[in-house]
Formats: C-alpha cells, structure tokens, sequence
C-alpha cells in the first residue's frame, strides 16, 4: 500500500479530500497507518517502558474522573503462558496468542468507586447498568490510547477480546474481585510482520451530519464488499463445516457467518455475578 493515498485506501474515494498532506502531525499518518500485529519477535519489552505506556495510557480522558480502569501487566512468564495456553484453547481459541510475548489485561473496575462510599459513609444509589458500562468506557478509551502510545514507539499491539471467552478462570488467575472485569487483552510487542492496513467501511456509512441515516448503508456494504474483496480477499471462510463455501465471500458474508453462531453467552452470567446489576 503506498504512503500517500492512505485515507482513499482505506475508506475508499469518498475519503480523497482528507487526504494527510505535509503539514498532518506525524501521529496523524501513523494512525492512518496503523493496523494489529499478532506475529511478534520473541523480545520481552523492557518493565519501564510498558510502565511508561501504561502512565501514558492512564492520562486518556475518563467519566467524570472517577477513573475506573486498571491494567494488569503480566510478567509472570509462568501466568503469562497458562494465561495464553487459556486463550488458544476452546471453540473460540485463537492459535496465534500462545506466541504473544507481552501480555495486558485492561480492566472495567468500578470496585474502588463503591469503596469510596464506604470509607466516606455515603450510599452508593447508581447500581445499574450505568456502573458497568462506565467502567467498560474509561477501560476501553484507556486501551485505545495504549495503542496509540505503543505504535507511535515502534511497538506492535492486538487487543484480544478472547480473555472473556474463560472469564471465571482468567480471574481466578488474576485473583480479580467482585466489581473488577477484563474488558481486553492486549499482546504487545517488537512486529515480526508489517501491520496490515485493513480497508474500512466507506465514510457516509459510519460519519453522520447533524442525523443519523442508513438509507445507503446496502450499497456502501456492497461497495465495500467489492473493494475488500479486491484488495484484501479472505484466504479462509468460517464455518464451512456448517455453512459451505460462498462463491463470493466478502466481510459482510464473513461477519453475518461470524454471528450466526454463539459466542460468550455466558458473560452477562459472569458480569451478574461478580456484582453488578445490567438493568
Ligand atoms: C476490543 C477488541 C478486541 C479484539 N479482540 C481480538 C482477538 O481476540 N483476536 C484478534 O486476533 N484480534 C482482535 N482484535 C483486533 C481486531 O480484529 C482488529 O482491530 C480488526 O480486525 C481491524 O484490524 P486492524 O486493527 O488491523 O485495523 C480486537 C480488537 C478490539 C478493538
């Protein structure tokens, strides 16, 4: 992919008068750049340097700086491998994860905000969903900055939503109380591949003026479809076993093939049980 045109490549040409010029920030190419990295030189990152990212990644903004995210840095090589031995394994393991030679675990933790009304004798009257999906916001806002941190570093970074696919064992592992969730995984560390740049949707199906509207949103899935298809095909397809082959598989026959099939039904169980309440 050339270094010039990288908005048009990846939203499409609807994307060609935003295209970065000189004078664009130097992360503003890097986002636009930017892409996951599971293949990673076997290098450990050195403890401050991931401190560092972790400080740098803390300073995202957060609602109503209540501040209701952790990250769990695992430096156990030990834990770091029976936790990544987890994440391979089962109908949703993912084979790449057992290579990740820096693992982080970015929580929702809304423990310390009920702590807070215990140490200062007030009731805490918001116990409802509000409570979970706040921490899940600032964790996932924190991660997001994480990566950017990271990249910006020359470091190559996939989150892993696979840490809730054994949520009661992976909090076993990380003796994780009631109120303190993982939201994601993150694998850092040295690229052993280039990032893809993987195409995304055409910008009028995800950038709204003033309205939201969909009234397009068929075709730009099939423009995308075409133009995905074209640059980046899909060299495998889910689910044959079940569904056979498609003649022409593009994203929207691979994600519509994705979820047609159960996947963590159990986690609004797990949520429930470690204490919070989701109505
Ligand atoms: C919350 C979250 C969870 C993710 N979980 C996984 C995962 O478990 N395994 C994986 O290979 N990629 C995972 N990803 C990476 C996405 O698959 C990736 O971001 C997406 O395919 C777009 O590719 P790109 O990041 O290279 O642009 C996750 C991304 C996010 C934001």
């Amino acid at each position: 992919m050339d270094e010039f045109h990288l908005l048009s490549k990846r939203f499409g040409p609807l994307a060609a008068d935003l295209e970065l010029d000189d004078s664009a920030p130097a992360v503003h190419r890097q986002l636009a750049k930017r892409g996951s990295v599971r293949k990673f030189r076997p290098e450990q990152i050195q403890g401050h340097v991931l401190r560092r990212l972790c400080a740098l990644a803390l300073c995202a903004p957060t609602k109503s700086d209540l501040q209701q995210r952790d990250i769990i840095i695992i430096d156990s090589p030990a834990l770091r491998s029976e936790i990544c031995v987890l994440l391979a394994s089962g109908r949703l393991g993912q084979k790449w994860l057992e290579e990740v030679p820096n693992l982080l675990i970015f929580c929702g933790n809304n423990r310390r905000q009920r702590r807070l009304h215990a140490l200062r004798a007030r009731p805490f009257v918001n116990d409802h969903l509000d409570a979970f999906f706040n921490a899940t916001v600032d964790a996932a806002i924190a991660l997001s900055s994480f990566v950017v941190a990271a990249e910006a570093a020359g470091l190559g970074v996939c989150p892993i939503s696979a840490v809730r696919n054994h949520p009661d064992r992976l909090a076993e592992l990380l003796n994780l109380p009631e109120q303190v969730f993982p939201v994601a995984g993150l694998a850092v560390g040295y690229p052993d591949e280039p990032p893809p740049r993987s195409l995304r949707l055409p910008l009028p199906a995800t950038i709204h003026h003033n309205t939201y509207t969909d009234d397009t949103l068929d075709a730009a899935i099939e423009e995308y479809d075409r133009r995905r298809s074209a640059e980046q095909p899909y060299v495998t397809q889910r689910y044959v076993n079940e569904l056979g082959r498609s003649e022409s598989y593009g994203w929207s026959e691979d994600k519509a093939r994705q979820y047609a099939f159960p996947e963590r039904q159990d986690f609004g169980t797990y949520v429930k049980r470690i204490g919070f309440k989701l109505d």
